[in-house]
């Protein structure tokens, strides 16, 4: 994978990547659901093969064939004691696997995402469980360490997915999943809803970056410092627009007055690497398309398309949160 000062290119690639990245672990979460993958992929070829040479001594073997086939030890050991046995067996071993993806040591980063309709609130939490910062439709993470997210959801149910670092968790409202993830090396993942939820389901991506643990604490507590006060002219008629026109009733910028939280946390959008949950890079150009017609680009998104601003406008506003980083 590429290291996380990859290009947007690689990040389109990594979350539009065709087919997505499954059966090719990046850490251990990943590593046990895809050992369990290839298991059940081997023991279904073999009781596939098994059933066609069934079924031909069925249509074309010998009487002698035939009656041993339907002879009364054949039917009770491959009718019901084998079967039961291996998918005993994989029953077993499904809820071992499960509880090691969500049983938790204690050493883990906290994490919490809900599910929206289409896109992903992120919290990072401390070791009592209190939000220390808000992000939205990018998980930050040390590499080579345990992550345990825990999910909501605040519409329909939804479901997560990193293939490369875990396993695949619904968000099901008025309860909460968790799901342990980690990287073993740093890289951007790519991560899908997996559940259908409405018309732009499969365009509600997000991107998981791990980062090299030294680098994963610099990028917190960079986080954690006061915004930025000195902005351009420019910027700063776009920090006026972002209010006048009604952005701050649905999205929040820290240390100002937009406080709305119908909407992802823009107080770090300039420096997140996909605009609209994963689906786009984030440049200026997609930015303005974005914010004059988000409807066109992922319909029934709940943003109205502001198509009435004029250019300077909507230059004024993406200066403006470019400079949110
Ligand atoms: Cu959210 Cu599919």
């Amino acid at each position: 994978m590429s290291p996380p000062t990859s290009s947007s290119s690689s990040l389109a690639e990594a979350l539009r990547g065709w087919p997505p990245p499954v059966l090719d672990p990046a850490g251990p979460f990943s590593q046990s659901v895809t050992t369990l993958s290839w298991v059940l992929i081997g023991l279904v070829t073999l009781i596939f093969i098994g059933v066609c040479a069934a079924l031909w001594v069925a249509l074309y073997g010998s009487a002698e064939l035939r009656a041993r086939l339907g002879g009364e030890r054949v039917v009770k050991w491959f009718g019901l004691i084998i079967p039961a046995g291996v998918l005993l067996v994989l029953l077993v071993w499904g809820l071992l696997m499960v509880r090691g993806l969500t049983t938790l040591q204690g050493d883990e980063l906290r994490m919490r995402v809900s599910g929206n309709l289409y896109w992903w609130r992120v919290s990072y939490l401390d070791a009592s469980g209190r939000e220390i910062h808000a992000d939205a439709n990018e998980l930050h993470i040390p590499a080579g360490r345990p992550v345990v997210v825990e999910m909501v959801s605040e519409d329909v149910i939804h479901s997560f997915w990193v293939p490369r670092l875990g396993g695949k968790m619904d968000m099901i409202p008025g309860r909460t999943n968790r799901l342990k993830l980690q990287a073993d090396e740093p890289g951007s993942y790519g991560g899908q809803c997996a559940e259908f939820c409405g018309g732009a389901h499969a365009l509600m991506g997000f991107v998981v970056v791990a980062h090299a643990p030294a680098d994963w604490q610099r990028w917190m507590d960079d986080r954690l410092k006061p915004p930025p006060t000195q902005l351009s002219v420019e910027a700063l008629r776009g920090q006026q627009l972002f209010n006048e026109v009604g952005c701050a009733a649905c999205h929040r910028v820290a240390g100002t007055d937009a406080q709305g939280i119908a909407g992802p946390d823009l107080t770090h959008i300039g420096s997140r690497r996909s605009l609209g949950a994963g689906i786009l890079p984030n440049t200026r150009a997609t930015l303005i398309g974005w914010i004059a017609d988000s409807q066109s680009i992922k319909p029934n998104n709940r943003m109205p398309a502001y198509r009435s601003l004029t250019a300077d406008e909507l230059n004024a506003l993406a200066s403006y949160l470019e400079a949110r980083k």
